[in-house]
C-alpha cells in the first residue's frame, strides 16, 4: 500500500505519522502495531521519550515489512557533541532492535555546542549507515540556513510545533527555501482543536471531525502531521484525511486562526 508522502532533498516522508510522546510500555507497543496495522506507515519516536524499544516491539508484532515503515527517532539537546550523537544515535538503533533508521534529527538546538560539531555527527550517522536521512526539529529560520549551509549531506525535514493556532510561516518559508520539508508536531494542539467552533463547523459540512479538518488543512499543504493518541478509535479517525479536500475559503479561514505566540510547546 502507498501511502500520501512528501518528497524533499530525495526522501519520501509518509504525510501521516504516529507520535509516541507519552506513550509507554505495552500501551506504547500495542498503539504502533495498531497504528501500522491499520495502514499507519510513519512512526516518529525520539531517545528522550524512553519508548524505543516498545515503538521496536509494536513494528515486529504489527507483520508490516520494516521496508514499508518509516521511523524517525532524535537525538536530544543534552547529546549534541559529536561523541554523545554518536552514542545516542547508535543506543537508539539498539533499543529499536533496527539495523537502520529512515529518519534522524537533532531534537532540539544547544547553543553551547558549536553547531558545526553537531551536523558534522548528523551527517556522519548518515555516511555510516545509521540513518537513511537527516533533518532538524525545533530549528528557527537562521538556524535552519545555516545547518543547511554546513551540512555536507542535504537536510531533509524540520521538526516544528504546527496547527491552526500558531503562526510558522517565516519557518516554513526559510526550511523549504533550503529544500527541507515540514513535520508539525502538536498538530491537533494537545485535543485543543476538538472544541473549536469553527473547525467544527468546516468538519460538519464534509462529514468530518474538527481534528480531521485541522490535520487535513496541514496535510493539503504538504505537511507532514504526526498526531499522538492512546486510543484505537482515535487512530482511524486521525487517519481518514485524505479522502475530503478543503475548499480555498476553507483553507483561508482555517489561516485565521493563527496568532505570533500561539505556541503550546516551545
Ligand atoms: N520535536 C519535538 O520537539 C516534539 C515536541 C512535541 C511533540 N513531538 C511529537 O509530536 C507528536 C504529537 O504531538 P503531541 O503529542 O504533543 O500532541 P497532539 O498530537 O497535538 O495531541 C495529542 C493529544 O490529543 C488527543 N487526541 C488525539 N487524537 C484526537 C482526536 N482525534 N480528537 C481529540 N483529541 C485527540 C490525545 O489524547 P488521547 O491519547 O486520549 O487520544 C492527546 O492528549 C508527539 O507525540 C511527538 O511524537 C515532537
Amino acid at each position: 500500500m502507498s501511502s500520501p508522502s512528501v518528497q524533499a532533498n530525495g526522501a519520501r516522508i509518509p504525510l501521516l505519522g504516529l507520535g509516541t510522546w507519552d506513550l509507554r510500555g505495552r500501551s506504547c507497543a500495542r498503539m504502533v502495531e495498531e497504528a501500522l496495522k491499520q495502514g499507519y506507515r510513519h512512526i516518529d519516536t525520539a531517545a528522550m521519550y524512553r519508548n524505543e524499544e516498545e515503538v521496536g516491539a509494536g513494528l515486529r508484532a504489527s507483520g508490516i515489512k520494516r521496508d514499508e515503515v518509516f521511523i524517525t527517532t532524535k537525538v536530544w539537546s543534552s547529546d549534541l557533541r559529536p561523541r554523545d550523537f554518536e552514542r545516542s544515535a547508535r543506543e537508539s538503533l539498539a533499543n529499536l532492535k533496527l539495523e537502520q533508521v529512515d529518519l534522524l534529527l537533532i531534537h532540539w538546538p544547544n547553543s553551547s555546542v558549536p553547531l558545526k560539531e553537531t551536523i558534522g555527527a548528523l551527517c556522519k550517522m548518515k555516511t555510516e549507515g545509521v540513518t537513511r536521512h537527516i533533518g532538524v526539529s525545533n530549528f528557527s529560520p537562521a538556524l535552519v540556513a545555516e545547518a543547511a549551509k554546513l551540512a555536507s549531506e542535504p537536510l531533509v525535514n524540520n521538526q516544528i510545533e504546527l496547527h491552526p493556532y500558531n503562526d510558522q510561516s517565516r519557518t516554513i518559508a526559510a526550511s523549504r527555501k533550503a529544500g527541507l520539508s515540514i513535520t508539525a508536531y502538536t498538530p491537533i494542539a494537545r485535543g485543543r482543536v476538538k472544541g473549536d467552533a469553527m473547525l467544527g463547523r468546516i468538519g460538519k459540512a464534509h462529514g468530518k471531525t474538527a481534528a480531521q479538518v485541522c490535520l487535513r488543512y496541514l496535510v493539503q499543504q504538504d505537511i507532514v502531521v504526526i498526531p499522538k493518541t492512546s486510543r484505537s478509535e482515535r487512530l482511524a479517525e486521525n487517519a481518514a484525511i485524505f479522502d475530503f479536500t478543503l475548499s480555498e475559503a476553507e483553507m483561508k479561514e482555517i489561516a485565521g486562526l493563527a496568532s505570533p505566540h500561539g505556541n503550546i510547546v516551545s
